[in-house]
């Protein structure tokens, strides 16, 4: 074997086990680049037999090359296309959003239902002056809500608001009637923690004052809230009930959606669900406020959002509403 036979063979060897088109091409330099050995030898070809000899091993190996390239670019491209598959059917990395607390969630059913009855909607001071929260409001002196066991007192003339009521006096005070708002937020009382009880819970409160308005307008505004809030079955009824600043006073019940009103345990077996309170604004209301009782009529009513929350999803315990355990709230 000569030896331009011999480096043809170790070139096609070194071509044969390149494992790859980077390696590859160094094999190629190294055998037919510019300093290579077949390069060289035919800078210095003086007769044609060599100078064929030598363009035919620059052939074969050129040939070799540009075969295993082939080779070797497809297997990569095949190997990249294995690696970086994408698989567009997979689900996506989730991005937890988290939702509105369920509380939130039943205050703007509450914004919407009197937003679409016309009713503007309040956010007042939950520190208030006992003038706003009990005077004004026609609580008698001797009312036990005045006691600092059931309210909490900053001072003699300051207490954490025990009601959204003082709303009412807040409206009436600032602009004239027509008045249709209701008030949102939150309310305290001196409750030890159970389950149907906190000492921190939120209420809506609604007032309307207009002329000629009677129990007939509460109960059919009452009845469209409930439904907006419930569901089109629900039926609405009042029991009579005393308040210092509702005269008469009644208690609205809804008919129980768990039994459609046939008695159940949910509503203890009356086929009703108490929803707060209610009543005729009160004529002494109105001159505590400066209108006259003679020309102006309203109604107002008061109900939980905690007790709306706990009845829209069969909530047991308040205390759920409260705690802020991801895993009870996760489901509403
Ligand atoms: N403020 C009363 C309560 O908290 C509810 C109520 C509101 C009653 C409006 C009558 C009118 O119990």
């Amino acid at each position: 074997m000569t030896d331009w036979q011999q480096h043809e063979q170790q070139a096609m060897a070194a071509i044969a086990a390149a494992p790859t088109t980077d390696a590859l091409e160094e094999v190629r330099v190294s055998y037919l680049g510019r300093k290579s050995e077949v390069a060289l030898a035919l800078r210095e070809v003086r007769d044609r037999e060599t100078g064929q000899l030598l363009n035919g091993v620059r052939g074969r190996l050129d040939g070799a090359l540009t075969a295993r390239e082939r080779v070797l670019a497809e297997e990569e491209l095949d190997r990249r296309l294995r690696e970086e598959i994408v698989d567009v059917t997979l689900p996506g990395t989730e991005q937890p959003l988290g939702h509105l607390h369920p509380i939130t969630q039943v205050r703007r059913a509450v914004e919407d239902a009197f937003l679409g009855l016309g009713y503007e909607v309040r956010d007042d001071r939950e520190v208030e002056t006992v003038a706003y929260n009990f005077d004004k409001l026609a609580f008698l002196p001797t009312h036990s809500a005045r006691s600092p066991r059931d309210t909490f007192f900053f001072d003699d003339d300051h207490v954490l608001r025990t009601e959204t009521s003082p709303s009412q006096i807040h409206i009436m005070e600032e602009k004239e009637p027509p008045i249709y708002m209701v008030s949102i937020g939150r309310v305290y009382r001196r409750d030890a923690i159970t389950a149907t009880r906190y000492p921190i819970f939120h209420q809506f409160e609604g007032l309307a004052v207009d002329r000629g308005l009677t129990l007939a307008d509460l109960q059919g505004t009452l009845l469209h809230v409930m439904r907006a809030l419930y569901g089109p079955d629900r039926r609405v009824r009042f029991r009579t009930h005393y308040f210092p600043f509702t005269e008469p006073s009644i208690e609205p019940d809804v008919s129980c959606g768990i039994c459609g009103g046939s008695g159940c345990r949910t509503c203890k077996f009356s086929g009703w669900i108490e929803m707060g309170g209610a009543g005729m604004v009160d004529p002494r209301v109105f001159e505590n406020v400066g209108l006259d009782p003679e020309e102006w009529s309203g109604f107002a009513f008061g109900c939980g959002l905690e007790r709306t929350t706990q009845l829209r999803h069969d909530i047991p315990d308040i205390r759920a509403l409260w705690e802020g355990d991801l895993r009870v709230l996760r489901q509403f």
